[in-house]
């Protein structure tokens, strides 16, 4: 099988490495790709956005099934433009992407069908906005209703916090147009989780839980990023809180959707938050998590084009989905100042030092090839991904993996795991 990623950052890497394996896999390819998917790849400099290019690339390599990994191209239809000159693709259309596109959206789904999320109000106009909280109590959950790097949400825990949220995202426009209409929810406590699953439209396979570490600094401080670190599986997802998101969250969405006319075939990523009064839905998302998908995927002992095909056909009802029973911990290496300002550029040492290990791993988020060297390339620079046989056995050995990784302003967070002590 000759296989195209659409992608270039962790997630991707963490796929290809899986697509890698497969003894299916006859030729891979990956657009844009970085230097780590290159190592398994041959990378096209192609953008994600650019659904032309891409689907020209696709034909012209005889590419037999395609896999979109992050947001952005979904949310825009990269994968209609693939199905729709008859190439297998893995990844939602954009119908169905809007799950994760507009959180306006899918509150309405969750409400209409009775899925388990925090209240809310959504406004198009900051009057309206504004006069809702007035007659509310803090605190406040804003978030901005389109796609803003999972940074639109804002928890503000007074009033005039809340007020200039409002100015900032809806009139300030700091999201661009994701701001035209905001969500205004009930604020929520309790661990947070995320669940992966596989559907075809109408099966729906969770894989193995991860929890996600947002915020840039120990201790849950600093700014919201894409994600610094991930562990899995959650110890604080019981097989009781499985079996009741199984029955009142999974399955009802992926039949919501199909109800709405907006069939789902990808993975649908379910934030959850385990809350006093059970579990509710945080967010979806229309693809695999990042860093989620670093230790999700290096536990899955299925043949991962055997799994995304099967969602792609419609026969997902066939596949036995299993993951190894050990741990996972992935902590991120950034560049020192991300989420915001930061230099991209500097030389990376020691990955050789990952070559061949059969428990460690490096996958690339923000690198790229200079003369032959592996240099920094975004905020997000590599994730370190350990397996171990429990949670502290992996963390440990993800934390001694970073010490092998050497850049100029390497950053990254020193407590990713440490809710393993409180389980
Ligand atoms: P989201 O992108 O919607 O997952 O939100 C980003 C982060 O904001 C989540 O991971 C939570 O930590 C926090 N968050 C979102 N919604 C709520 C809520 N209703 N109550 C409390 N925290 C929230
Ligand atoms: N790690 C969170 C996300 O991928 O949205």
């Amino acid at each position: 099988m000759k296989v195209l990623i659409v992608g270039g950052g962790g997630r991707e890497h963490a796929i290809a490495w899986a697509v890698a394996k497969s003894p299916r896999l006859e030729k891979l390819y990956a657009a844009p790709g970085n230097a780590g998917i290159a190592e398994v790849a041959e990378c096209a400099d192609i953008s994600v956005m650019d659904k032309e290019a891409l689907v020209a690339f696709a034909k012209e390599k005889n590419v037999d099934f395609v896999i979109v990994g992050p947001d952005d191209p979904l949310a825009a239809g990269v994968a209609d433009a693939f199905l729709d000159e008859g190439i297998k693709t893995f990844g939602p259309r954009k119908n169905a992407a809007i799950i994760e596109a507009s959180k306006a959206f899918s509150k309405d789904l969750m409400k209409k069908y009775g899925i388990p999320c925090a209240a809310s109000e959504t406004f198009s106009d900051p009057d309206e906005a504004t006069a809702y909280l007035k007659s509310r109590k803090a605190p406040f959950v804003l978030k901005a209703d389109g796609l803003a790097l999972g940074k639109g949400v804002l928890i503000c825990q007074t009033l005039e916090e809340a007020l200039d949220g409002i100015k900032e995202i809806m009139i300030d426009k700091k999201f661009g147009d994701a701001g035209n209409k905001v969500v205004i929810e009930e604020f929520m406590t309790g661990r947070e989780v995320s669940v992966l699953c596989f559907s075809d439209g109408k099966t729906i396979l969770p894989m193995t839980s991860a929890q996600d570490h947002k915020r840039a600094k120990d201790n849950d401080e600093g700014l919201n990023t894409g994600g610094m670190g991930t562990f899995s599986p959650s110890p604080f997802y019981t097989a009781d809180i499985d079996r009741f998101c199984r029955e009142n969250i999974y399955q009802k969405t992926i039949d919501a959707m199909r109800s709405e006319g907006r069939e789902f075939k990808g993975v649908l990523f379910c934030g959850l938050m385990l809350t006093p009064q059970g579990p509710k839905v945080l967010e979806f998302n229309a693809r695999f998590g990042d860093p989620e998908a670093q230790v999700v995927i290096p536990r899955m002992e299925n043949d991962i084009l055997d799994v995304m095909e099967a969602c792609a056909d419609g026969r997902l009802d066939e596949i036995d989905l299993t993951f190894a029973d050990n741990a996972a911990v992935c902590v991120m290496l950034a560049s020192d100042g991300y989420p915001l300002s930061y230099e991209k550029g500097y030389p990376i040492s020691g990955l050789e030092k990952f070559k061949g290990s059969k428990d460690k791993f490096v996958f690339h988020s923000g690198t790229k090839l200079k003369d032959g060297q592996v240099v920094t390339n975004g905020g997000r620079v590599l994730g370190v991904t350990a397996l171990g046989p429990d949670l502290k056995a992996a963390r440990a050995a993800a934390y001694a993996g970073t010490e092998l990784i050497g850049f100029a302003n390497k950053y990254m967070r020193h407590d990713i795991g440490k809710a393993i002590d409180e389980a």
